[in-house]
């Protein structure tokens, strides 16, 4: 009995732990919602994040301006430097084991950033239903989420006023589109 029970608390152990690395979604990258939310009927949210300046969050840190704050701070390379790209960019303190290959830090801070990693959800029938999304990974983001970035760590701040801001980058789905 005694050499048992440890075998079966190791066996639930493993079993625990394949079970958890199934159902812990993944990064999988803001291309991957593109074939759903480009279209002018679904409300184009693809195409508003690309221009937004979020999709050129990581490209900034390579500019002038990025070099001028950086090297104030005695940071050489702002592209490489945690103190930058962890608000620059996606999923930032999030193990590389949960992000997928098409994934890239270099799409700076994409729709995972505010939504939630997505490879549980993306799927049609997971998505068309919003409580089965939600238990898929899928966040409904609210000023908590834009101020783990936009807050006072930042060398460049501006005041964050949620309403102004939101209204800057919103991306909503018309009455229309299909459910
Ligand atoms: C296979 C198509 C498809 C893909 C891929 C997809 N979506 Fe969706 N998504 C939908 C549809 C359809 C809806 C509308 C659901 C409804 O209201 O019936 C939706 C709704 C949403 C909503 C609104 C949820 C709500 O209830 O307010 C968010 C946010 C969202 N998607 C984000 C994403 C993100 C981020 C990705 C990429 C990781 C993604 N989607 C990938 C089809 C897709
Ligand atoms: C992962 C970090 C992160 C999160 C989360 C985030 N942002 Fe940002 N945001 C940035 C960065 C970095 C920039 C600057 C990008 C650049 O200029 O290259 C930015 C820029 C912006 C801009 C453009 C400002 C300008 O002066 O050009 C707006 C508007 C904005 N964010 C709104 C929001 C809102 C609203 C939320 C929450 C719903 C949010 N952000 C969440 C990091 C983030
Ligand atoms: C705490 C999060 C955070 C950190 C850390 C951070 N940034 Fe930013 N950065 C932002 C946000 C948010 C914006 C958008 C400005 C705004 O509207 O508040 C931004 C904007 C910028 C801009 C565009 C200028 C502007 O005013 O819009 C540059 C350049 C920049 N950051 C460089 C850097 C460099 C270089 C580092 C590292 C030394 C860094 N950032 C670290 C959050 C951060
Ligand atoms: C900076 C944060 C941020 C990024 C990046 C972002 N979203 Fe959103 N998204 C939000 C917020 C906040 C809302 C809710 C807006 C509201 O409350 O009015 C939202 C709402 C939505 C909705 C629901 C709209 C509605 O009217 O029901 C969809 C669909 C969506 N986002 C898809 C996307 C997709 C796809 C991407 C990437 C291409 C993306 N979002 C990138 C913050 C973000």
């Amino acid at each position: 009995m005694k050499k048992i029970v440890p075998i079966i608390a190791i066996a639930a152990i493993v079993l625990m732990s394949m079970a958890s690395a199934e159902t812990t979604p993944k990064y999988v990258g803001s291309g991957k919602c593109k074939m759903c939310h480009k279209t002018e009927k679904q409300g184009k949210q693809f195409l508003l994040w690309e221009e937004s300046s979020h999709a050129k969050a990581y490209l900034t840190l390579a500019s002038e301006e990025a070099k001028t704050v950086a090297t104030k701070l005695g940071i050489e390379n702002a592209q490489t430097s945690d103190q930058c790209l962890s608000c620059h960019v996606t999923a930032f303190s999030v193990a590389d084991s949960l992000k997928e290959k098409t994934f890239s830090i270099e799409e700076g801070v994409g729709c995972e950033a505010c939504h939630g990693p997505g490879s549980d959800y993306k799927k049609m029938s997971i998505m068309k239903n919003r409580d089965k999304a939600i238990g898929a990974g899928l966040w409904l983001p609210d000023e908590n989420t834009c101020v783990k970035c936009h807050n006072k760590d930042s060398p460049t701040y501006k005041e964050f006023k949620y309403e102004e801001r939101l209204a800057e980058i919103a991306h909503p789905r018309p009455p229309e589109a299909a459910k």
